[in-house]
C-alpha cells in the first residue's frame, strides 16, 4: 500500500510574530496566544497538549493530555503517577510539551522539568472533578495491559456501589505534575515557509534570553 501526500500543502497567512512586540516573560506571550486562540479561533480543546517523555525503554513517547492550569511557575496537568509517563518522569523529569493550534497556524514547544505538585493541590482538583471522572481514576491502572473492556466496566460498577452516597478519595497514585519551563518556542506560520520562530531560554530566575530562529 502507498499514498503520496506530496501535494498536501497550504500557505500560512494568519499572523506574524515580531521580536519588537514580544514580552520579556514567555508566560505572558503564552497567556496572550492561549486567550486569542480560545476566543477567536474556536479550537475544540485549546488546552490539549502533547507531553513527551523519555521512556524507561529509552524511546521518546508523546501523548495528549489536558493542561489544567498555568502560572508564571509552569504548566499543570493531571494523570496517573504509575502510568507509562509517570514511570518515565520518575526516572527522567525532562519533558517536552507542545501545542498545535491549527486554526491560528501556531505551535508552542516547551522544554521543562516535571515535578509532582503538592498533595493538597491534587486533592483540591480531584474533588472538583465529576464523580464519573473520579471513579475512572480509581478504576484504571493506566497503561497496564488488561484482559478486556468488561474487566474495567465490572470494576467501575463495583466501585459505584461501594462509594454510593460517599465521598470518593483521591487515589495516591493519581495527581498533578507541574512542568517548569526552561525553554519555550513560539512558532507562527508565515507564507513561503518563512515562518516566525521566537525562542525564550531561561538564564536564571525569571530572566529569559530571547532569539529569533531561522524557520
Ligand atoms: C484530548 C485528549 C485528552 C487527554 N487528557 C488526558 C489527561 O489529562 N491525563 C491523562 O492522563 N491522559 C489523558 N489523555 C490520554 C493520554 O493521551 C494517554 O493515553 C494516557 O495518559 C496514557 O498515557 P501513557 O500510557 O503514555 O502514560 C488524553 C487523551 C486525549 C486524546
Amino acid at each position: 500500500m502507498q499514498k503520496d501526500l506530496s501535494d498536501y500543502r497550504k500557505s500560512y497567512e494568519k499572523g506574524e510574530l515580531l521580536l519588537a512586540n514580544v514580552p520579556e516573560n514567555p508566560m505572558e506571550l503564552f497567556q496572550k496566544w492561549f486567550y486569542e486562540v480560545d476566543r477567536f479561533f474556536a479550537e475544540d480543546e485549546t488546552n490539549a497538549m502533547t507531553v513527551s517523555t523519555i521512556g524507561i525503554d529509552g524511546y521518546p513517547k508523546n501523548r495528549v493530555v489536558l493542561l489544567k492550569k498555568y502560572t508564571y511557575e509552569g504548566f499543570i496537568f493531571y494523570t496517573n503517577y504509575e502510568s507509562e509517563k509517570g514511570k518515565a518522569i520518575a526516572q527522567n523529569p525532562n519533558v517536552c510539551l507542545s501545542f498545535f493550534w491549527q486554526g491560528a497556524e501556531r505551535q508552542i514547544i516547551i522544554k521543562g522539568n516535571a515535578e509532582k505538585i503538592a498533595e493538597n493541590l491534587s486533592d483540591g482538583y480531584f474533588e472538583s472533578r465529576p464523580r464519573g471522572s473520579q471513579l475512572g481514576a480509581l478504576v484504571s491502572h493506566q497503561s497496564e495491559a488488561i484482559e478486556s473492556r468488561e474487566f474495567i466496566e465490572d470494576k467501575l460498577q463495583k466501585l459505584e456501589q461501594k462509594y454510593e452516597g460517599k465521598e470518593i478519595p483521591r487515589p495516591e497514585y493519581w495527581g498533578g505534575y507541574i512542568v517548569k519551563p526552561v525553554e519555550i518556542e513560539f512558532w507562527q506560520g508565515r507564507p513561503n515557509r518563512l515562518h516566525d520562530r521566537i525562542r525564550y531560554k531561561l538564564q536564571s530566575d525569571y530572566n529569559w534570553k530571547i532569539n529569533r530562529l531561522s524557520p
